[in-house]
């Protein structure tokens, strides 16, 4: 199983905002961008792919919003769809307590649960750092999880603990991407380590 952990630091955690404007919920369109392109393929998801979008900002954070390959039904690989489910999922959480969980719809659960739980519950922890050890020839187990920052990327409070906790950097190239192309890359590396062995 491959699990996407999207730190985003500002994304709203109340239901509070427009569909038409998630840019101004706390950059919610790249928590969307990042869901789809680490569970979309071409005419399918990946069933062994997990995304956990890690909303810290206003009103009522932590928030986790998982999507589970496996079991989801009823997405779409579009930001209109995703948005609508992490409305929904930030709806349904507004009254949990912290580590309380609830499901949303298939495959789709929000829990009051922080970056750093979910970080801890990882076997094989690596986080994104520009400059990090390259992915190229590296050997990434298929079970592993991924932190990526959002536009603010990583603070340096959760690089420490990341390091803390055995964590290692991987870097995806010289040039700062998008959170949101981060997954694919990942998912193409591990694609190919696995049709090679
Ligand atoms: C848009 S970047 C963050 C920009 C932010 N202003 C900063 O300086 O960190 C979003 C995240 O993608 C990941 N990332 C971006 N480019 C990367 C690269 N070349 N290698 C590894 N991770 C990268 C990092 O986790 C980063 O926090």
């Amino acid at each position: 199983m491959k699990e996407f952990i999207l730190d985003a630091l500002k994304a709203k955690t109340t239901p509070d905002f427009k569909l038409e404007h998630i840019f101004k919920a706390g950059k919610i369109d790249i928590a969307c961008q990042f869901v789809i392109s680490s569970l979309w393929i071409a005419k399918d998801v990946r069933r062994d792919v997990i995304v956990h979008l890690c909303f810290s900002g206003p009103s009522l954070p932590p928030k986790t919003i998982s999507f589970y390959g496996k079991d989801i039904q009823g997405l779409l690989p579009t930001e209109q769809s995703i948005a609508q489910a992490i409305k929904n999922a930030l709806t349904a959480g507004i009254k949990l307590n912290l580590e309380e969980e609830k499901q949303v719809s298939p495959g789709v659960i929000v829990a009051k649960r922080s970056v750093e739980k979910v970080m801890r519950n990882q076997k094989n922890l690596f986080y994104l750092h520009q400059n990090g050890t390259p992915i190229d020839g590296s050997k990434i187990p298929q079970n592993s999880g991924f932190v990526i920052g959002d536009y603010i990327g990583v603070p340096k409070n959760t690089e420490k603990l990341l390091k803390r906790i055995g964590a290692k950097s991987i870097s995806l190239g010289p040039k700062m991407i998008f959170a949101a192309h981060c997954p694919t890359i990942i998912n193409n590396e591990l694609d190919k380590n696995e049709s090679n062995n």
